[in-house]
């Protein structure tokens, strides 16, 4: 066909009409910002300085700032390939022995939804895919409201997350700037005030962003609240063992209220305490009357599941299932969770030191050694990130949250100099 010829059939023919006039069909589509996350780790990548240092995203590091893969992971991953099992697919809410050990491990087995096989639970893809299924899940089916509150501030994905799922996204007050602590008296205010039955999202333990948890008695309380508006609550479990390195411990705010009576939907992740981050393993619960309304659930939770992504990963799920399973396994995955939580616990030691002694920087920094898990939210301001990232070439969130599990030995000093320069203004 001749050119001119050519151009007149594009010409006649709708869509192509616009790639003859050299106009692409996605012309319109307007650029997006970063991701406050994990668009800090792009950043950090595309740095060439040796001195760089991520404390953005919350993955664990070992004392040499390398990646860590449990000894319990290598192990559970040898007697999967001695098991020679295959790669056929799961069923649409995962590997059941897996989502049975999870439950267990968040309830706990004397619980009464646990013992009572009341606990509607699918394998998830991390606790991001726990948190979509579960807000599309109240999204449909929760009768009382589409209105869940988050508490200010929260995870950068919590937002999105729920506005995606359907549900209008409210917050609570829970960080208080001045004593760099928990707002308590704030947030029982704002959950007292919500309307009744609203859905509110609570950080089962080491709170991302702020590291700060209730207390014991605070949870209790909380409850009390939760219970008098007829809240729902649903509780983000990402972090399990992390807090406190007892994994029970860190349940007891889940614990609590499944005791108090309440019913909870429950998104938990297996990227941090198992270091499965790149596995993508999780699971998303509700607790239920008893057998005959879960297996109603259950059926529910599956018509969700299937147009999203059919069914999850399986080697994940086989690698928490064969440490959740074996005690041997099941032993040593502990001491390493709380060996993980211990090095950050000594990491938050030795910046306070650093900060205040060392580099006399202005300030008070005791929040550092007092707030708990991944995450220590420092105050340093926008301003101030920046020029770390400029400067330093020290990366973390704008809002000043850093991942303690990125320091070590090597570079916590350079760390601590260079915010106290920035503090000071001097960087
Ligand atoms: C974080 O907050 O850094 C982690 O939960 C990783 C993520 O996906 O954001």
């Amino acid at each position: 066909m001749l050119a001119a010829a050519r151009t007149q059939t594009v010409a006649r023919t709708g869509g192509l009409v616009l790639r003859a006039a050299g106009v692409s069909t996605w012309s319109h589509v307007p650029a997006g910002p970063p991701d406050p996350i994990l668009g800090v780790s792009e950043a950090f990548k595309a740095d060439k300085d040796p001195r760089k240092i991520n404390l953005g995203v919350g993955a664990y590091r070992d004392g040499n700032g390398k990646p860590y893969v449990l000894g319990a992971v290598k192990k559970a991953e040898e007697a999967i390939r001695a098991s020679n099992a295959d790669k056929e697919y799961l069923p649409i809410t995962g590997l059941a022995d897996f989502t049975k050990n999870a439950a267990k491990l968040a309830y706990g087995e004397d619980s009464a939804p646990f013992k009572e096989n009341s606990i509607a639970v699918t394998q998830s893809i991390s606790g991001t895919g726990a948190l979509r299924i579960g807000g599309a899940f109240l999204a449909r089916f929760y009768p009382h409201s589409k209105v869940i509150y988050l508490p200010v501030p929260s995870w950068g994905n919590h937002t999105p997350i729920f506005r995606d799922s359907g549900l209008e996204v409210r917050g609570y007050k829970y960080f208080n700037k001045e004593t760099v602590g928990l707002d308590f008296e704030g947030m029982k205010a704002d959950l007292k005030s919500a309307p009744e039955k609203s859905i509110v999202l609570l950080h089962a333990c080491a709170h991302n962003p702020t590291g700060i948890d209730p207390t014991p008695e605070q949870w209790a309380e909380i409850s009390d609240i939760v219970k008098e508006k007829q809240l729902f609550p649903f509780f983000d479990m990402a972090y399990q063992g992390f807090a406190s390195g007892s994994t029970s411990r860190d349940a007891q705010a889940v614990r609590h209220f499944v005791s108090q009576g309440h019913q909870i939907a429950l998104a938990q992740s297996f990227a941090k305490n198992m270091g499965l981050y790149g596995e993508r393993v999780g699971a998303f619960s509700l607790t239920t009357s008893g057998p005959e309304e879960r297996a109603k659930v259950d059926s529910q939770i599956k018509i969700i599941v299937r147009p999203m992504y059919s069914n999850p990963p399986l080697h994940g799920a086989l690698i928490a299932n064969t440490i959740l399973s074996k005690p041997e396994l099941y032993g040593e995955w502990e001491g390493e969770v709380k060996g993980m939580a211990e090095r950050i616990i000594s990491m938050r030691d030795k910046l306070y030191d650093s900060l205040t002694h060392t580099h006399k920087t202005p300030g008070e920094w005791g929040h550092i050694k007092s707030q708990i898990g991944m995450f220590s939210f420092t105050g340093l301001t926008p301003p101030q990130t920046k020029a770390l990232a400029e400067k330093a070439h020290i990366y973390m969130t704008a809002d000043g949250r850093i991942s303690m599990a990125g320091l070590n030995a090597n570079n916590i000093e350079y760390f601590a100099e260079s915010v106290s320069k920035a503090v000071k203004g001097n960087l």
